[in-house]
């Protein structure tokens, strides 16, 4: 095991309450049309991102359930733009800083691992955690526009969130049936 040498990150001074920025949502629609635009841009860099974690994983399984889930993640960034037509607002991408990190931390384990079992478990887990935010979000828009009464949006919402919870499922069972154990140190 290599000794961790990285240094914690260092203690904020007491916690305070923080000012508003300029142009901070006044109200939960504002909050629901700024989130819609953090995973678009998220959906949107997954398109890019997820043909390089199916070049880097060698089960054909796996292989398999991502280009799936690409097909899906490029329907899911249609319906977010059914999404904002049927609020009326104009479909804007904003940069996701959680999906920006979450990807630099998938690349990062491939970087880290030979092509193999250990890249294959790497990914998984890499993948798993961006399906987690995903599923976080996708539950929280739907909250969102149940309340806001966003029948159309909320649908849209519903149906990407059982595609997501699925592939998190589908990349469960994938581990579980042989690859964690062929990535098992002999
Ligand atoms: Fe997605
Ligand atoms: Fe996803």
């Amino acid at each position: 095991m290599e000794k961790n040498t990285a240094t914690a990150p260092k203690k904020t001074a007491t916690a305070k309450k923080l000012p508003a920025k300029k142009g901070a949502a006044k109200g939960l629609q504002d909050l629901f049309e700024d989130s819609l635009k953090d995973i678009y841009w998220a959906e949107k860099a997954l398109t890019k991102a997820l043909p390089k974690m199916e070049k880097n994983a060698s089960s054909p399984e796996l292989k398999k359930a991502i280009a799936s889930h690409l097909q899906e993640t490029q329907n899911q960034v249609t319906r977010l733009e059914k999404c904002f037509e049927s609020i009326g607002v104009k479909a804007v991408a904003k940069k996701c800083d959680a999906m920006v990190g979450l990807l630099e931390e998938a690349t990062g384990i491939i970087e880290d691992t030979e092509m193999g079992a250990v890249r294959d478990a790497g990914i998984i887990g890499g993948s798993q955690k961006i399906e987690h935010y995903e599923i976080a979000t996708y539950g929280t828009l739907s909250a969102f526009a149940k309340v806001l009464g966003h029948k159309v949006a909320l649908k849209e919402l519903l149906s990407t969130l059982a595609e997501e919870k699925a592939c998190d499922e589908k990349l469960s069972s994938i581990a579980d049936t042989a690859l964690n154990t062929s990535a098992i140190d002999k």
